[in-house]
This record gives C-alpha cells, sequence and structure tokens, in this order.
C-alpha cells in the first residue's frame, strides 16, 4: 500500500484494487487553517465510526458516497474519486463564518438551508465562491454542480431527521464531492461526516458537542465526539 495524499485529518493509501482506496482517519485536530494543532487519542476511531455509520445511512437513503466497506479502527475502504476542489457547506441555523459575514446573532434559525460553496485551497485560505467563480475556474461544470446541489439538500434532509433522532440539530455541515474513477463521469459524496465537519448542538440545552469545542476551546472536546457517538448509536439501534 502506498500513501499517496495526506491531509490534516486524513490520508489515502492505495489498495490492490486500483479503484478502491484505505481512508485513514488521523488523530490529529486542527483549526484556522492548521494555525491552531493538537493531537488526541481516539478521534481518529470516533470520527471513522461516525463517518461509518452516516455514509450507511446516506446509501440506506439512495445518496450515491464512495463508501464500500468498513475496515480496521481507524480506516475505511473507499472508491477512488477525483475531488472536487469545492467545500460546500449547508446550514440550517446562524453559526461561524455566517454570524461574522452577515451579523445574524449566532442561533438565528434560517427560514430555508442556505448553501455556500468555498474554494479547497490551503494558499488562498478556502475563499468563497460562487457559481461564475466555479465556471471561469473550471472547478466543476454547470451540470455537476446542479447535482451537488440537489444532493446536498437531500443529505441536509436525511441528517437532519436523523440526529434529531439523536437528541442533536444539525447547525451546519461541510461536504466534499468527487468524480468516480475510472470514467469519472459520476459524482458521489466523498470526503467525511464527523464533528470536524458539521456543527452539533444538544437539542435541549443548545450545548456545542462538535469541532467547535477545539476551535473555541471550551473544553471536552474527546468527550463530545464520544457523545455524539453514543447518541448516535443508540439512534440507530432504536
Ligand atoms: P464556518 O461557519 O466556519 O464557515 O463553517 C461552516 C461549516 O463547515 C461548519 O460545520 C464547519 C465546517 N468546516 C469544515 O468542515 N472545514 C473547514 O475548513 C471550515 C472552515 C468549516
Ligand atoms: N479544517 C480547517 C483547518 O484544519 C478549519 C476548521 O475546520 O475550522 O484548519
Amino acid at each position: 500500500m502506498a500513501l499517496i495524499y495526506e491531509g490534516k485529518a486524513k490520508k489515502l493509501f492505495t489498495t490492490e484494487d486500483p479503484n478502491e482506496l484505505l481512508m485513514e482517519f488521523k488523530d490529529d485536530a486542527t483549526a484556522f487553517n492548521g494555525v491552531k494543532k493538537e493531537s488526541f487519542a481516539r478521534k481518529g476511531a470516533l470520527n471513522k465510526r461516525l463517518s461509518l455509520h452516516l455514509y450507511q445511512l446516506l446509501e440506506k437513503d439512495s445518496v450515491a458516497t464512495h463508501f464500500v466497506r468498513d475496515d480496521k479502527e481507524t480506516t475505511l475502504i473507499v472508491k477512488r474519486v477525483e475531488i472536487i476542489p469545492i467545500e460546500v457547506v449547508i446550514r440550517n441555523i446562524v453559526a461561524g463564518s455566517l454570524a461574522k459575514r452577515t451579523g445574524l446573532p449566532e442561533g438565528h434559525k434560517l427560514r430555508q438551508p442556505i448553501i455556500e460553496c468555498y474554494y479547497k485551497s490551503d494558499e488562498l485560505g478556502d475563499p468563497m465562491i460562487n457559481d461564475e467563480h466555479i465556471r471561469e475556474l473550471a472547478l466543476a461544470r454547470g451540470d455537476e454542480m446542479e447535482k451537488i446541489k440537489r444532493a446536498a439538500l437531500k443529505i441536509n434532509r436525511t441528517l437532519s431527521v436523523f440526529f434529531a433522532k439523536a437528541r442533536l440539530t444539525l447547525v451546519d455541515f461541510k461536504l466534499e464531492f468527487g468524480r468516480l474513477y475510472p470514467n469519472r463521469h459520476n459524482i458521489v459524496l466523498a470526503d467525511e461526516i464527523s464533528p470536524d465537519t458539521c456543527r452539533l448542538w444538544d437539542s435541549d440545552t443548545g450545548e456545542k458537542m462538535d469541532k467547535d469545542r477545539f476551535r473555541q476551546n471550551l473544553g471536552g472536546f474527546i468527550e463530545g465526539y464520544t457523545e455524539v457517538l453514543k447518541r448516535v448509536e443508540h439512534a440507530l439501534a432504536s
């Protein structure tokens, strides 16, 4: 197995199958484009399990994803894709950069979900971009963006309903999509879905259970992820 990619939170390795990769979840947590960085025992295993459950839930709901099968404690087997360098953010409630950009208070419920696109570029600091920038930079075709936005809204509906069962509010989250090898005609959901990439608040108290505990030095970071996994597994079993 050869390492073909290492990001801030994951590594990708080749497998015997040229169209499948091994995705390893690291224990590292980073924020503010890697400026803040720390390692937490068990984080990789927790995010792997959460991603596994959420990918299986989405596949059951007919969302095409890169998920193939479970592997070891911190690894999954996924289909090989060409990642589209756009971070697709879906928001249900105001938090984070949307509060800063609009002046709307954190916790304000949006009338309908908002989709935003960010250019996945560490050098540029992941700037927000619109469909015209995407067209000019040839990051994705118009028909691909239509499919991506439709899928993103469907994923939002499925995950919001599921997390509500787990007594968690899905405030916002980030998705990445990729073109499936070998022909790269089909678009599937890729990357991870975990408290690294979602804002999840306790439905009753509003307590933050996600990576904002790390970003904002709130404490109890791994405890938050552990509680999210516990509630997700309880909701899946009931
Ligand atoms: P933001 O409010 O900071 O723009 O974040 C929106 C959502 O996207 C939030 O759920 C966290 C997630 N996110 C990532 O997954 N990766 C990132 O690099 C950033 C900035 C946000
Ligand atoms: N993922 C980004 C980083 O590692 C930022 C974030 O999630 O806040 O810096």
